[in-house]
């Protein structure tokens, strides 16, 4: 039988054991304001146990993407990162610029061009009680890694469209915990596997009266036979960068086109956006990601097929996001790689 007795083990076998279980290659760099630098070795990238992120979920996080050696949209994310922080009562030290610095930094140290950016504040370590009294320094930490499509392999859904499907059992969050996006996604997690349960992709949340909030990481949009995108407002919901862009690029780029004919940010009832009321519908985040839903509760949206409207604004999405077209100059901030 094995033999569950913990043993004490020492420091090198501390070591040993944390190289063995955590050889994950994709992991390149990660920064830790409470060890004051960057570590590239993916077992020794740790946090402390009583940091009030890991038994109280009292940390905030944010992502962005690297792409062509281009932090794309920091400064939106910083933005939505700082608000998430104080929304969340963190007291920090950082300024936009000092967070700026340190993730640059991190993705220069990961000695790659092209990664997914992933970073938190956190209140920090300090004990177990539920106050923050007992942290005495905020935490920043900051993690460079390979990028992994949202679903979780390499080929499918962003290009084949998904099914999804409404969630019924877990419940949205309050609004307060909606707009804040912390280290409290258990509903989120819970509405994902509902929904793939129930034979769906991410999953939809639809309020208590039938209005669209949005899906377990992604916001919703959809596209009315009239060539209009329209998307829930932020309130109860989190204000995402990706969908801020797909709204730009639709009012831009996509009239212009004549794909879109106009652009509406208002509550949305479920009975108004179900079947052949619409052409298209898609899910949005993480910068680049745009997933096209062909079936919503088993009936087919528009003709059941991926639209022009996703597929340019994926194209749009991909060409800026991994830094092939300039866009606006704000968006993008150049990596100082060391050679
Ligand atoms: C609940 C929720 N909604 C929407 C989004 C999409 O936001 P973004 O486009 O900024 O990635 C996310 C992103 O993680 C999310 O967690």
């Amino acid at each position: 039988m094995k033999d569950l007795k913990p043993r004490v083990l020492s420091e090198p076998e501390v070591l040993e054991r944390l190289k063995t279980k955590r050889g994950q290659p994709g992991y390149l760099a990660m920064f830790s304001s409470w060890l004051g630098g960057v570590i590239t070795d993916p077992a020794l990238m740790q946090i402390p146990l009583d940091d009030h992120l890991v038994h109280r979920g009292h940390g905030v996080f944010d992502t962005c993407t690297l792409g062509d050696g281009k932090l794309y949209r920091l400064n939106t994310h910083l933005d939505r990162l700082l608000r998430s922080a104080s929304l969340a009562r963190i007291e920090h030290p950082w300024t936009k610029n000092d967070l700026i610095k340190m993730v640059a930094g991190t993705a220069a140290a990961s000695n790659v061009r092209d990664g997914s950016v992933r970073y938190w504040i956190t209140t920090g370590p300090g004990g177990f009680s539920p106050s923050p009294k007992e942290c005495p320094e905020a935490c920043f930490y900051c993690v460079i890694f390979d990028p992994i499509p949202l679903a979780g392999s390499k080929s499918g859904p962003l290009s084949e469209g998904i099914n999804e499907v409404t969630v019924l059992d877990t419940p949205m969050k309050p609004p307060l915990l909606a707009t804040i996006k912390s280290n409290n996604y258990l509903l989120n997690v819970l509405t994902h596997m509902e929904a793939v349960d129930r034979g769906g992709t991410f999953g939809i949340l639809v309020d208590d009266l039938g209005y669209v909030a949005e899906s377990c990481v992604l916001n919703v949009a959809f596209i009315t036979q009239e060539k209009v995108l329209r998307t829930p407002p932020f309130e109860g919901i989190l204000l995402g960068a990706t969908i801020r862009r797909v709204m730009d690029l639709a009012a831009s780029t996509l009239s212009e086109e004549n794909l879109i004919s106009d652009v509406d940010q208002s509550p949305i009832l479920a009975s108004e956006v179900s079947g052949d009321q619409i052409s298209e519908m898609f899910l949005c985040g993480g910068d680049t990601h745009l997933y096209p839903v062909l079936s919503w509760d088993k009936i087919p949206v528009g003709q059941g097929k991926i639209g022009p409207v996703a597929k340019r604004l994926t194209e749009l999405l991909e060409a800026e996001g991994t830094g092939q077209t300039s866009g606006d100059p704000d968006d993008f901030i150049d990596v100082l790689y060391d050679q």
